[in-house]
């Protein structure tokens, strides 16, 4: 489990930069570019560590330790202090104020990595006596990530409907993240107006997400189920997100459901490279036309290369031509040399009709062949789980 460090600094750039670094060696990172944001995220998001930076307008360092040490809520979370000059004052006023260690800016990678390992050990250490909020592992859901062999086979369909299916087997929270800005379609098909918040959250700094950010974007489709959505805007397609925004929003939503569903969208994405091997399965919808079919193995050996375990890896064909040209399950699977861990056969009616009512397919029709389907996926997925 990433352990969360929390950086406070004025400066943008170190921010990223040491934002960075850090997240490459494991650790899960939020920031705040001013004292009063510092002290509003050590309460709300209890990182196991904060780096805090001395020269501050409004609010300086030394007085954000202080407060930090005050508060019962954060008064156990230590303190690195970055110093620019280490002079023997500052480094004393520091102490007084709170602060466990020093780093000298411009940071040395190693030194800083060093004393991170060996003050996050120590304070596990002391936490294994007495009940510590400061170290109590959050408990992580299962990642599952949804990607298309080919474009419109149907995956966003089969994310959400999936979604719900976990739900309603397991009664445990679900979340449904579409992960495409600017070709979101969910939202258009419930029939939401504005539903952007994988858009809003993409144009913060990767940095300045955080867990109540992303809860701030979520919206809640029913009682256990919430939605990250991507709007519509062709215009968003045109912005800059990195793979690090990915990276952070997916390792928040890790700790916020005990299912998150990742609509990845078809084929695979620079952009969530990071991504592929931390789900814990990822399915491979096929659709089960010729290219459909041989695109399949192509996407299976390149998420291999790219780190994920083939055990991880299952096919779930979204099977929706016409029940009397429709190859069998046995079909399918002689021609993949592969066993489909699932088949959902949705009519085009029952999609249409989905469309019509701006109700998903499993909730329109709860009877129907098409949710049993997915339910037998779900149950599937639950005994995995
Ligand atoms: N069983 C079905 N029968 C007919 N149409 C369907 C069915 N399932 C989904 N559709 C429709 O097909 C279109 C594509 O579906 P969907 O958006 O789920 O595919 P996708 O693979 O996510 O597409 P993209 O690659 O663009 O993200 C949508 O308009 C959807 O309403
Ligand atoms: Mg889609």
């Amino acid at each position: 489990m990433a352990e969360k460090i929390l950086i406070v600094d004025d400066d943008l750039d170190t921010l990223r930069l040491v934002g960075l670094m850090l997240q490459r060696q494991g650790y899960q990172i939020v920031a705040a570019s001013n004292g009063p944001q510092a002290l509003v995220l050590a309460e709300r998001e209890k990182p196991h560590l904060i780096l805090l930076d001395i020269m501050m307008p409004e609010m300086d360092g030394y007085e954000v330790a202080r407060r930090i040490r005050a508060n019962p809520a954060t008064d156990t979370i230590p303190i690195i202090m970055f110093t620019a000059k280490g002079q023997v004052e500052d480094k004393v006023m520091g102490y007084e104020a709170g602060a466990d260690d020093y780093i000298t800016k411009p940071t040395q990678p190693r030194e800083l990595f060093a004393k991170i390992r060996a003050i996050l050990a120590r304070t596990q250490k002391a936490a294994s006596g007495p009940a510590s909020e400061v170290s109590t592992p959050q408990e992580r859901g299962l990642l599952i990530g949804m990607v298309g062999v080919k474009g419109g086979v149907g995956t966003t369909t089969a994310t959400f409907n999936l979604g719900l299916a976990l739900h309603q087997n397991s009664q445990k929270e679900v979340i449904v993240a579409e992960y495409s800005p600017g070709i979101g379609t969910i939202g258009v098909e419930l029939g939401y107006k504005a539903a952007d918040g994988l858009d809003r959250l993409l144009e913060r700094n990767e940095f300045e997400i955080t867990s109540l950010e992303i809860e701030n974007h979520l919206i809640q489709f029913a009682a256990g189920i919430r939605l990250l959505l991507a709007s519509s805007k062709p215009l968003a397609r045109l912005k800059t997100a990195s793979a690090t925004h990915y990276q952070q929003i997916t390792q928040f939503l890790g700790g916020m459901a005990k299912f998150i569903l990742l609509d990845l969208g078809a084929s695979l994405s620079p952009l969530f490279q990071p991504i592929y091997p931390k789900c814990s399965v990822i399915f491979l919808l096929v659709e089960p036309s010729l290219v459909g079919l041989s695109q399949f193995h192509a996407l299976r050996e390149a998420l291999i290369h790219r780190g994920v375990h083939q055990s991880r890896i299952h096919a779930l064909a979204y099977n929706r031509v016409r029940s009397d040209i429709m190859l069998t399950r046995s079909q399918i699977q002689e021609r993949l040399g592969i066993e489909l861990f699932g088949m959902v056969t949705p009519a085009p009616e029952l999609a249409h009709y989905a469309l019509l009512n701006n109700r998903p397919m499993y909730l329109l029709q709860p009877e129907s062949i098409t949710a049993r389907q997915f339910d037998e996926v779900a149950l599937k997925i639950l005994a995995l789980a």
